[in-house]
């Protein structure tokens, strides 16, 4: 029997993750959120305080990483049977997976990680190449963006709320680098999938893009 898929991909900060959770818990369907495995990768070297430009290194790490995805209310992530779910969203555990995820060699060691989620009764996979590499074979895909302001002023808010000192140019900026970065590297690199369902989300409600996708898939 046939598993279905539904693939979203985009920058960050365009609503992906709060937009895949609720569709997933919708369809009753499992959920891959494949940044927070870059995430963890980009948290196990700089705990080994390893050279990011030594690729055989973070390849090693990467063949090496016991992960552990603990799917609650909230999604709890064990490296190594430690819980490191309160340093995923940081920025400099994002801008590390950025740099670590240029690398093809990284990313195939990373692939089959991703494709073990795909299970009954369904998946939603939330990234940046779930359309173009890792699910070409997901009947439905889709490409959610906002634009950089809007995104910025998003994770401004979201650091604002939980205490966390931001400056909302810097992150503009961070998020634009990014951005390039994700969106220029060879390998994978962010795009909309051929047949994917462009949303820009800049002026939607997450509920109206929710409804969207969840339209899309029935
Ligand atoms: O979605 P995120 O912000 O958690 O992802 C963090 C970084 O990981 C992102 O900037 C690039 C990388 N990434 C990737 O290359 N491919 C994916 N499918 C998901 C994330």
């Amino acid at each position: 029997m046939s598993i279905p898929v539904l693939t979203i991909d985009g920058p960050s900060g365009a609503g992906k993750g709060t937009v895949s959770r609720a569709v997933a818990k919708s369809l009753d369907w499992n959920y891959l959120d494949s940044g927070s495995i870059y995430r963890s990768l980009a948290i196990a070297v700089l705990e080994k305080q390893t050279d990011i430009e030594d690729v055989d290194a973070v390849v090693a790490i990467a063949q090496a990483m016991q992960l552990a995805f603990e799917c609650g209310d909230e999604l709890v992530v064990k490296l190594g049977g430690v819980d490191i779910t309160s340093k995923l969203a940081t920025e400099t555990t994002g801008n590390t997976a950025s740099i670590i995820a240029v690398y093809p060699e990284v990313r195939a060691v990373l692939l089959q990680k991703q494709r073990d989620f795909k299970q009954l009764p369904g998946l939603v996979a939330d990234g940046r190449d779930m359309g173009t590499v890792v699910f070409t074979e997901a009947a439905n895909k889709v490409y959610l963006t906002a634009s950089a302001k809007e995104r910025g002023s998003r994770r401004y808010k979201q650091l604002k709320e939980k205490g966390i000192d931001a400056n909302l140019e810097l992150i503009t900026k961070e998020i634009e680098a990014r951005d390039q970065r994700d969106q220029q590297r060879a390998t994978a690199p962010l795009k909309k999938a051929e047949g994917a369902l462009y949303i820009d989300s800049s002026d939607m409600s997450i509920e109206q893009v929710i409804e969207e996708v969840i339209n899309l898939v029935q």
